[in-house]
């Protein structure tokens, strides 16, 4: 299989432009019809780009907090009360989706820059400079962590595909986007399956549609097509009766949020998956950077599931009909064969 991961998009970059502080991402909202970049030096722009989906997927939006917070030190640098608007500004970024802690995690190194900057009496103007260098290495870091993670994930599938009579490339399930466009570059998921299929393990990637935002459908697909990785796109409802054919030799998934237990949240849809897996004794893998481990979470249960507006389940609403919209659930530990982290297989004993 010939990849062309350079065909993929960088998701987000940061820089400063004329002395203004400049985020650049690719508007998701807009893909698969057209390829086009959002362009924002405002933090409160940058939060609306995290809550309407814009950006999306845990390690992405942890490296849009960061790059909110810096957006907001470049706006108040000129401000008496400086240190209290960034305090503020901080705490709206973090809440602007509950679920993937890395939103949080990237607005905690933020705030730890800038506090450090702050302690050591730098300017707000350095502050703010100190945190569009922060952003560029955690867009660096993000592309490196992920690279170790596929390169952990494939060896896991390097394992199944020599095992068994009929050693062959795998036919690998994946639902939501767990992809480069969901983090700085490479992604998690998908990460493993570009990994594992530069080594000639990957027939075939199955795409749930991932209602109601059709993250699969969207940039799943449109993903793997740029890459070069074969993809077939399937209705969420078509998962069952392809693993009743023995076409699943693995599913393949990201999260948002795992707690101390192993508990795993990710897109809806992800525990039917799971079940499904475990029943037809398919492993099941959750692939992810250690910064989504919330060990302050004893489990799953604690973990705080993000509800959106029912019109992404029914654009037009019909008066009497209530519609529920949580955007994630949670598997239980017990139904995930390993969390591949950038550190390799994960226990959960923290
Ligand atoms: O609502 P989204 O699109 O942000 O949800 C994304 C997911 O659930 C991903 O699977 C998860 O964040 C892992 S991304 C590497």
């Amino acid at each position: 299989m010939n990849l062309t991961l350079e065909n993929l998009p960088r998701t987000i970059d940061v820089g400063i432009d004329g002395g203004e502080a400049v985020v650049v991402l690719v508007d998701q909202r807009r893909l698969p019809g057209e390829l086009v970049y959002l362009r924002t030096s405002s933090w409160r722009t940058l939060v609306d780009a995290v809550k309407t989906l814009a950006v999306r997927g845990a390690p992405a939006i942890g490296v849009a907090g960061a790059a909110a917070v810096m957006l907001a030190a470049f706006e108040y640098a000129a401000e008496e009360d400086f240190d209290q608007l960034l305090a503020d500004a901080s705490r709206a970024i973090a809440a602007a989706r509950p679920t993937a802690v890395n939103l949080a995690w990237g607005v905690d190194r933020a705030r730890e820059t800038a506090s450090e900057a702050r302690q050591a009496r730098e300017t707000p103007q350095e502050t703010a400079e100190a945190l569009c260098r922060l952003t560029e290495a955690l867009i660096a870091e993000d592309e490196a962590v992920n690279r170790r993670i596929g390169a952990h994930g494939a060896e896991l599938l390097r394992g199944l595909a020599k095992s068994g009579e009929n050693a062959r490339p795998l036919n690998i399930l994946t639902h939501c986007n767990a992809g480069s466009l969901a983090t700085a570059f490479y992604g998690t998921a998908l990460g493993v399956i570009y990994a594992a299929a530069q080594e000639g393990l990957i027939n075939r990637v199955y795409a749930d549609e991932t209602r109601p935002v059709n993250q699969g459908a969207r940039l799943t697909v449109w993903e793997l097509a740029q890459a070069g990785v074969p993809v077939t796109l399937q209705c969420d409802n078509m998962a069952a009766s392809l693993m009743e054919q023995s076409l699943v030799d693995a599913v393949v998934v990201g999260a948002d949020r795992i707690a101390a237990n192993g508990d795993a949240a990710n897109k809806i849809g992800t525990l039917g998956l799971a079940v499904l897996a475990h029943f037809y004794d398919v492993p099941f893998y959750v692939a992810a950077p250690t910064s989504t481990i919330d060990c302050t979470m004893k489990s799953g249960a604690e973990i705080p599931i993000e509800e959106r507006d029912g019109t992404e389940v029914l654009p037009d609403p019909i008066p009497g009909v209530a519609v529920r919209n949580p955007a994630f659930d949670v598997t239980p530990h017990r139904l995930i064969t390993a969390i591949v982290t950038e550190e390799g297989v994960w226990e959960p004993v923290c």
